[in-house]
């Protein structure tokens, strides 16, 4: 038999991808394919088969793996090397005009970026020697999800770079985006299955992107379009040109960018774009204008959000107008009426609109909208659109002043306001069918408890035959009980079974966000959790003590103290305790013990870490936090706005005070590397930064 050897397959196997690369680029990002759909999948077939029976041979760029996979994906929490800034919005030419003006006051002449703002999802894919490595959502702009498993079956995302020049290591930024003939054919399927339809092609691109199965993904066309890059050793000193340069390495560049250099220029651009772009394939929502070089963008700098070197404005919502028939108020679970429009069906940016959200009683009042009023809709991309004036020149002429509701629609209890909150709430937690249902529902989320088995609908099912009241009776569900409702066999109770065990594991600040605890969302439950450190000191706090937590004001203390002075809510506490929930924070892992037997407070905001982290940190280096200044405090690590008392009380005991800065030089450079510097360098002073044009570039911070 003709033995084929083994470099001679390796090489085939090579050849094939090389091939498949380049023509996967010329047919999704160039749009003008070279061979047919039959030679490209007959040669894809092809190295199928032979990486399948060579798997020595594997690749995590291999074009095979454009299909996906049926692997459930964990995704990965991963900090970002570099934050993911957002973007300063505006409306107004004024503000427009003065952005330009600020510009050329503190750079003198400049040379601006115009680019269509994509209405999609962020996305930072990191490069390494050619090859995608990772690929990972915006998240909390600190750190995001990794996607990668997802983000290697969008075809317009290069696995392994063209051409050459590319830096050995870099990170592009861009826009997962699902276009609008995608998201009609994606949401007509839907409607067939009897499956929720997206609100629009953003969330459904974002829902896509966050999909388990990446086998899901591949089917679901989405599309990516970059627009910028970081990294050490760019091929430019400028945006424009780097971009330029990228394309060439194979990435989905809009060829829709220019090259402005005055306000009239950008304001024809966006004049042009405000209409055209109803003829694009893909969802825009407005023009982002950005500073075009680097050094001058160096020189900008950022605030703590977003660059001062670049903005959004944003196009104007569109509006239609119809009639307002009736109002329906739903209740959620946290007890909040929301009112919600009833409609004549009218066209509105492509889609038909019959209900539209009216937010709550104020505002109602506020326009003085009455029922039987032709009404203006706007679609600002939310789930329903929303209200926003009233015609009153179409106003019949025997309206009356609308009459919002004083009880709850579903219990009939009076409805409260809490002070400075619009909404009215129904205080009925205990009793009322939506808000109980709302709390379990809440608790399986995959972001706080992950019970993935279950869907809202079984948790419904299991409410209404008795099995469950509330969050802690989940674990005590037995297999024969669930096996007995209506469409659910022995397999799937099996299945919840399985996804309750597994949450026992979930960490504490996922559990704390579960818990539902009104403006306790998942950002402020990991402060909490970090702050505190137990469920019991969570609990026991003070007033005074939750608002010395990271992000938690007044209104937020307030509510987890009523929460906790609830009896049925501390006996669910209990019980889902007994059942083997996490309710005590992880150990952190010791890195060193250059703090060891200090006690330290962290007050004040502070500019590269988050006071949590911070916290972190010190608890990594031995050292132990303390929430107030103390007789046996060592040090005080001070930050900017610290509170006057905390300050004076250090000054009284002659506390050591010291800043972040100085902090992070006691712990050493391996943080400064890892963290900071990199994730700095847009403060560097702009003579540290003189990089002559010529020379590659050291664009280390996000541009
Ligand atoms: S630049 C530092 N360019 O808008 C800012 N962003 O609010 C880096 N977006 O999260 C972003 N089109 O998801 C940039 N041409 C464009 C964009 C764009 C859409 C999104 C992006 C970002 C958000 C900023």
């Amino acid at each position: 038999m003709y033995m084929v050897s083994q470099n001679e397959i390796e090489r085939q196997i090579c050849e094939l991808r090389q091939k498949l690369h380049l023509h996967n680029h010329k047919y999704y990002v160039e749009n003008s394919p070279e061979i047919s759909d039959f030679e490209f999948d007959a040669m894809m077939r092809q190295l199928q088969d032979l990486e399948a029976a060579h798997p020595e041979f594997a690749d995590p760029t291999s074009p095979t793996l454009r299909v996906g996979s049926d692997i459930t994906n964990t995704f990965q929490s991963v900090k970002h090397r570099f934050a993911m800034q957002s973007l300063s919005n505006t409306y107004s030419s004024e503000e427009l005009r003065e952005f330009v003006e600020r510009i050329e006051r503190e750079v003198g002449e400049a040379e601006f970026v115009c680019e269509l703002k994509f209405d999609g999802t962020a996305i930072s894919l990191t490069y390494e020697k050619g090859q995608l490595v990772r690929a990972v959502t915006r998240g909390d702009g600190v750190q995001g999800d990794d996607v990668t498993a997802n983000v290697r079956t969008i075809r317009s995302v290069p696995l392994q770079l063209l051409g050459e020049g590319y830096p050995e290591l870099f990170e592009i930024r861009g826009e997962i985006l699902m276009p609008y003939a995608t998201f009609d054919r994606l949401n007509l399927e839907r409607e067939a299955a009897g499956e929720p339809l997206f609100a629009n092609p953003r969330n459904a691109a974002a829902g896509t992107l966050k999909q388990q199965n990446s086998h899901i993904v591949a089917q679901r066309g989405l599309d990516c379009t970059l627009y910028q890059i970081a990294g050490d050793n760019l091929p430019f000193a400028t945006h424009w040109e780097n971009l330029c340069e990228a394309r060439k390495w194979g990435f989905k560049i809009s060829d829709k960018m220019q090259l402005c250099n005055s306000i009239e220029q950008i304001e024809q651009y966006i004049t042009y774009w405000d209409t055209e772009r109803h003829n694009l394939s893909v969802p825009t929502d407005g023009v982002v204008i950005k500073l075009n070089d680097f050094a001058k963008r160096r020189q900008m700098g950022t605030t703590a959000k977003s660059p001062r070197w670049a903005v959004a404005y944003k196009f104007k919502a569109e509006q239609a107008l119809t009639r307002l028939n009736s109002v329906d108020f739903q209740v959620g679970r946290t007890g909040a009426i929301t009112p919600v429009a009833n409609l004549d069906p009218v066209q509105l940016a492509g889609t038909t609109v019959r209900r539209a959200s009216l937010h709550n009683a104020e505002q109602i009042a506020l326009l003085d909208i009455r029922l039987g009023d032709m009404v203006y809709v706007e679609k600002g991309g939310e789930i329903i659109p929303k209200i926003t004036g009233v015609e009153l020149s179409q106003r019949p002429t025997d309206s009356r002043p609308f009459q919002y509701i004083e009880q709850c629609p579903e219990c009939g209890t009076p409805l409260v306001r809490f002070e400075g909150e619009a909404k009215h709430y129904c205080p009925n937690q205990n009793h009322c069918r939506p808000q109980i249902l709302g709390r379990i529902i809440h608790f399986i989320r995959r972001k706080a408890l992950n019970i993935d088995g279950l869907g809202s609908e079984t948790v419904e099912l299991l409410f209404e035959s008795g099995m469950i009241a509330n969050a802690a009776d989940l674990y005590s569900l037995r297999a024969m009980d669930i096996a007995t409702l209506p469409r659910l066999g022995e397999k799937s109770a099996e299945n919840i079974l399985h996804s309750i065990e597994q949450s026992r594991n979930v960490p504490f600040h996922r559990v704390l966000f579960g818990l539902g605890i009104r403006f306790v969302g998942e950002t402020t439950a990991k402060y909490l959790a970090a702050h505190f450190r137990t469920i019991d000191a969570l609990m026991e706090a003070s007033h005074e003590e939750l608002c010395e937590a990271e992000e938690v004001g007044e209104k937020i203390a307030y509510s987890i103290r009523e929460y906790f002075a609830d009896e049925g809510n501390r006996q669910i506490i209990e019980r889902l305790r007994s059942a083997g929930l996490q309710f005590e924070q992880q150990n952190v892992e010791q890195q060193s013990d250059l703090l060891s037997g200090k006690n330290i407070v962290v007050s004040g905001k502070f500019s590269h870490f988050s006071r949590e982290e911070i916290k972190a940190l010190i608890e990594q280096h031995g050292g132990r936090n303390q929430s107030a200044v103390a007789a046996n405090t060592d040090i005080l690590v001070a930050g900017e706005n610290m509170g006057p008392a905390k300050l004076q009380k250090a000054q009284k005991l002659g506390v050591k005070m010291i800043s972040e800065e100085e902090l992070i030089e006691l712990l050493g450079n391996k943080i400064i590397e890892q963290n900071v510097v990199k994730a700095d360098d847009d403060k560097l002073p702009p003579q540290a930064e003189q990089t002559p044009k010529t020379e590659s570039v050291t664009q280390g911070s996000l541009f």
